[in-house]
């Protein structure tokens, strides 16, 4: 059996007094993609930011490829092997293209190869070599998703979270960055994908969690959940 890139076990997260995840559980398995859709305020985001450290949780473990990492550090957590690209896409828009990923570059967990340097990102985004010294900031948005994403990549990850990476981008350029994701996961990465966009995450991913107010309303494989033709607009709390 394959073994777990990424286990969140019963996480309970807040913002101050407002509890806004409760009981999540989930579980990316290594080399698959997973899918986390909900709509807008479904504690998307704030499991990813448990994940990776932004907000520890008040109850609950996070686990990266068999390691205990609740509580740690960002930074601690990121030597883990894990990157998020974040929703929104976060680069630093004064920074030229090139300074973005070489800030971003991190050696690998352990004996790991070194996947991705700025060559090898700039092979997957031809773009992002022919702009390298651009300002970030005049990047159009499908530009600067590609550079978040390579930002990402730079820190050699072994578990890569999405944060709605098709968010605002015309549909010629989100079906760039599905096809990115796609030759990622290939290459053997785990993905978490969040997705507001049902299809899409149906299309590409191993797995779905569908997060409901904080709490998991359904988990399973694609094409179990496909078969058993879910009313998804209700488990997504759409009526
Ligand atoms: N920094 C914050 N402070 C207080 N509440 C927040 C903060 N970020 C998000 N929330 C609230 O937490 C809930 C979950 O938000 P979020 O995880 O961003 O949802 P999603 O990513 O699924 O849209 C929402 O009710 C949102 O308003
Ligand atoms: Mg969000």
């Amino acid at each position: 059996m394959a073994s777990d890139a990424l286990v969140l076990r019963e996480i309970d997260a807040f913002y101050g007094d407002s509890h806004v995840l409760h009981g999540v559980s989930l579980r990316l398995g290594e080399g698959r993609l997973l899918g986390l859709l909900g709509r807008n305020g479904a504690g998307k985001s704030t499991s990813m930011n448990v994940t990776v450290g932004l907000l520890p949780p008040r109850h609950g473990a996070v686990t990266v490829f068999g390691s205990g990492v609740t509580g740690r550090t960002p930074e601690a957590i990121a030597a883990q092997g894990v990157a998020l690209v974040p929703q929104g896409r976060r680069v630093f828009r004064s920074l030229t293209v090139r300074e973005n990923l070489a800030v971003a570059g991190r050696r690998p967990q352990g004996r790991l190869p070194m996947l991705w340097t700025l060559e090898t990102v700039f092979a997957l985004f031809p773009t992002l070599r022919e702009r390298h010294q651009q300002i970030a900031g005049s990047l159009s948005g499908g530009e600067q998703q590609m550079l978040a994403i390579g930002r990402a990549l730079m820190s050699n990850p072994r578990v890569l979270l999405m944060d709605e990476p098709s968010e605002g981008l015309a549909p010629q350029i989100v079906a760039e960055v599905m096809s990115t994701i796609r030759r990622l996961k290939e290459q053997g990465l785990s993905i978490v994908l969040v997705e507001q966009n049902v299809k899409l995450a149906f299309d590409v991913a191993d797995d779905i969690v569908i997060l409901n107010s904080g709490r998991v309303a359904v988990e399973g494989q694609t094409a179990e959940l496909q078969r058993r033709g879910l009313d998804l607009r209700q488990l997504l709390g759409i009526y």
